[in-house]
This record gives C-alpha cells, structure tokens and sequence, in this order.
C-alpha cells in the first residue's frame, strides 16, 4: 500500500519537488527534495505522445521557451531545445545567492523538461503523479510504473483518468483531486474505490475534515507552507500536506 511506505504517521509531500529552493518539476528538485516524505509531480501528454513533467500547460514560465504553444502542441524535440533551470535563477537573484552552491547554480542551467521516464530513474522516494492533462496515454503510464505500483499514488482533477487507470489495473492507489466541496462526498470517493482524497486547503475546514477523516479517508491537504498551519492540519487528521520546500 502506498501509506505503506511511511513510518511517519504525519507526511510532507514536496510540492512539484523542492520548488522553493530549486526550479519547479525537474530532476534537480527532485534530488533536493531530500528532507520530503515522498515528491508530487505534474505529468502531461506532448504531440508526439510522451510524457513529460511540467505544471502548466504552456512551457512559458518555467522555461526559455517564450511560445503560447500548448505541451500538448509542442513535440518532445522541441521542449527538450530549451533550459527549464534558468528562469528560476533569474526570478529571485536574492535566493540564488543565499540558498544555492555554485554547483546547484551550474546545474540548474543545465536543466530540461523531464520525462517521467527520466524521472522516475532519480528519484528513490514515494511519489504522487498528479496526471495535469485532459489526454493522456494511461497504458504507457502504467507501462512506465510498472514494478513500483506500491510507491506511487496517481491523482487528477480529471477524475475520468483515475476510473479509467482502475480498470487498467486495480491495484494501483489513485486519490481523486478537488477543490469545490461535494455533497455526498463518501459515495462520491467510493467509486473511484479507493480511500484517498486530496483536496485544497480552501475546502479543507475543521468539520469537512472530521467527517472526512472519521470515515477513515486519507486526506492530503495542498499547498501549505507554514509550519503552525502544517501542525493544525495534522491534528485534525490529515495524512499528508503538500508544501513548496522541505
Ligand atoms: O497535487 C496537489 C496540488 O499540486 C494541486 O495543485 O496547482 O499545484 O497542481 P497544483
């Protein structure tokens, strides 16, 4: 089971890797992102069918690649011409100086966009994809996993992609992503036939929470980055918060 991996009875999910400190969803967040319980990334589908790690669904901010292209319109030849690593060095000169060796500052300059397949050679940690895009090639994601089902947990505000993932295989963990609060929530999270939910913390309040939580739903709460507030969600019993460094 994917809570399997954890001693920890309370959790930090490095929010698309260690985004504080280094450049959002690539490799080098990823090996930083030492101090997390497990990693959570965006995966989307490119024109020519692969699948690459990036949030929005331009490549604009977090690139060199200055295109209103959407990733699903750009090949993975023409994201991989571009530096994923330098906008982030040039955004906040105060923590590229404060934070960083002059060996991060040289290996950030060498950054693309991962594959997942890249990604998933780095990082040793637990992860949690969350699938960004409305298409997406869910054999070759599973093809992609295989052999470490156990270590990761696939989410997705497009709840299709986690039925569908189901009846490809139902052993794999998948939470389904919300932030608008439902009624009838616990028949709503049943037919995904899992137990795990993550939510925003806009809908995360006190009595949503404890219905949740009393009904043995693992909730994960995204983003939270104040360590008071971190505390407060876990004695209400939430299971993992997302959070932008650790
Ligand atoms: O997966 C949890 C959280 O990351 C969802 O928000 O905007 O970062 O994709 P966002």
């Amino acid at each position: 089971m994917f809570w399997s991996n954890f001693k920890n009875l309370h959790l930090i999910a490095g929010h698309r890797g260690n985004r504080h400190y280094f450049p959002e969803n690539t490799l080098i967040a990823f090996k930083n992102a030492k101090k997390c319980d497990f990693i959570e990334l965006d995966i989307q589908l490119t024109k020519d069918n692969e699948i690459v790690i990036i949030h929005d669904e331009t490549p604009k901010r977090t690139s060199n690649f200055n295109t209103d292209k959407k990733i699903s319109q750009l090949t993975l030849k023409e994201l991989k011409e571009h530096n994923f690593g330098e906008w982030f060095l040039e955004k906040d000169p105060y923590k590229t100086k404060k934070f960083l060796t002059s060996k991060d500052i040289k290996e950030i300059k060498k950054q693309t966009i991962p594959t997942l397949e890249e990604a998933l050679k780095v990082i040793k940690k637990p992860i949690n994809i969350e699938i960004k895009s409305k298409e997406m090639d869910l054999e070759k994601l599973l093809f992609l996993i295989k052999g470490k089902e156990n270590k990761i947990l696939i989410s997705s505000f497009h709840h299709n992609h986690l039925k569908n993932i189901k009846k490809l295989n139902p052993g794999i963990y998948t939470a389904p992503l919300d932030e608008i609060k439902r009624e009838n929530i616990l028949e709503y999270i049943k037919e995904f036939n899992t137990k795990n939910y993550n939510i925003s913390k806009d809908i995360a309040d006190k009595k949503y929470l404890k219905y949740l939580v009393k009904n043995n739903i693992n909730v994960s709460v995204y983003t939270v980055n104040k360590k008071e507030k971190i505390k407060r969600y876990f004695k209400k019993g939430v299971k993992a918060v997302f959070r932008d460094y650790c």
